[in-house]
């Protein structure tokens, strides 16, 4: 019997998804056994470039989460509503879930996966994070026996474009915005993806799948690319690294022993060592970098975004469930009395590697406990002793340095470019205050950490 899918949009993924749906030739043969039953669409006039069977296409997206004839509804509308209540809905009503909705899921996973837990059904998420690049899985099932130690990602394409295209062209990052924004590389608003938000979004996915508990979204540390200068990255390339916006989760090693287990989850432009597997990732592409043991270090690299790729990873999604039900049904084939007990799609008992069962919110460490290097750089007048005053300052605050260079002058203005050994990210704020309190100095412009 065909397995009947809801679609909920029919954008970019959602007409991606279609296609591959209606073309199984070559692909796994479980796909010829699903069908797309319904489509929900908020315009049906609009011209598509997928064509669906005569009357899927409907407006009335909760019809179809209430169908009962629908086994997995693909929630691919994005935005926050109605996409989480058409998802409670299908739950509710014993649906399977598939969706790429990751603002939804960073936000409601507690009552998402709790009602999904209760009703017995899935709600598989493999398009959220990194389009294409299998990652949910994997971390669920093929790195599940590793104690993940931290997860680092570049898991935002318009970002990473940006930022290469101002490496490359040596351009400041309004321009470089303006013309991506032009070429639809960047949205409208680009506020989402420029100031970390949809990076912070899919981090905190991923680091309750890598760390096993949920996360809140507003103890992540966010912030985004805007404050990132043609200067910065031309620096950053002399000192040998590359900025990236990274976004990572990392095991928090307390100095002292009685301090509880916690996570560091934090997005930023970040100063990654140019023979760090990262600094390589350029353009669009996204890359997830695990660190584990007994796996050591393993890099997930592809496609972030764009119709194919996450429609491949919707459809992965798809063909999980449709594996997991189709098992049932050769299991409840032998007695009648069980089919018409169990509907197709009920599921007894969920597949621990398919489903979430996390029960606790992880504690999140506060930055000023980060142990990082540090790059800054300084506007100062340009007299003597302002080196000598600057290392003092930083020394009074167990602030250890690696480099300091100044190379020229901006105007008047000498410019000091520093970078710190590891420490610990409060002692290097105090450092900061108290040099922004010296006379010769005129502004500190950036700070960055280094990976
Ligand atoms: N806006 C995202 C990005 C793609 O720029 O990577 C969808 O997650």
């Amino acid at each position: 019997m065909a397995l009947k899918i809801g679609l909920l949009g029919l954008g970019t993924v959602g007409t991606g998804t279609a296609q591959i749906l209606l073309d199984s030739q070559g692909r796994h043969p479980l796909l010829q056994e699903i069908e797309i039953h319904r489509v929900g669409v908020r315009s049906p006039d609009k011209p598509r470039s997928v064509q669906l069977p005569d009357g899927v296409i409907t407006t009335d997206l909760e019809a179809i989460v209430t169908d009962p004839t629908v086994d997995i509804v693909v929630e691919l509308l994005g935005g926050l509503e109605p996409a989480r209540s058409l998802i409670l809905k299908a739950i509710v009503g014993g649906k399977h879930v598939v969706t790429a909705n990751k603002a939804v899921i960073a936000r409601y996973g507690d009552e998402i996966y709790t009602a999904a837990n209760k009703a017995g059904v899935y709600v598989l998420l493999e398009a959220a994070v990194g389009g294409g690049i299998p990652v949910i899985q994997p971390l669920k099932q093929s790195l599940g026996v590793n104690r993940i130690h931290a997860i680092t990602g570049i898991i935002n394409g318009t970002t990473n474009y940006i930022l290469t295209r101002m490496q490359t062209e040596k351009g400041e990052f309004a321009d470089i915005l303006a013309d991506a924004q032009q070429l639809g590389y960047a949205e409208a608003d680009p506020t989402a993806d420029i100031d970390g938000l949809d990076a912070a979004d899919k981090i905190a996915i991923l680091a309750s799948l890598a760390f096993g508990g949920r996360i809140k979204l507003q103890d992540i540390y966010c912030e985004g690319i805007r404050k990132v200068s043609a200067t910065d990255i031309a620096y950053a390339e002399k000192l040998g690294f590359t900025i990236k916006l990274l976004a990572r989760a990392s095991r928090y090693e307390p100095a002292a022993d009685n301090t509880p287990e916690a996570l560091q989850v934090r997005v930023h432009p970040t100063l990654v060592p140019q023979t760090h597997p990262l600094a390589s990732i350029s353009g669009v592409y996204n890359a997830i970098f695990v660190e584990g043991e007994p796996i050591g270090q393993v890099m997930f690299y592809g496609r972030g975004a764009g119709a194919g790729p996450t429609a491949s990873a919707v459809v992965s999604d798809i063909l999980n469930i449709a594996g997991v039900l189709k098992t049932k049904e050769a299991g409840t084939q032998k007695s009648v009395q069980s089919k018409i007990q169990n509907p197709k799609s009920k599921i007894d008992t969920l597949h621990p590697l398919l489903s979430c069962s996390h029960q606790h919110y992880c504690a999140i460490a506060p930055m000023n406990e980060l142990v990082t290097r540090f790059y800054a750089r300084f506007l100062t007048q340009d007299r003597p002793g302002v080196i000598g005053k600057l290392g003092t300052c930083f020394g009074n605050h167990s602030v250890s340095l690696e480099s300091i260079v100044q190379t020229g002058l901006q105007g008047e203005l000498a410019e000091i470019v520093v970078v710190t050994h590891d420490v610990r990210e409060g002692n290097f704020r105090q450092a900061l205050d108290e040099i922004n309190s010296l006379d010769a100095i005129d502004s500190i412009p950036s700070i960055l950490r280094v990976l």
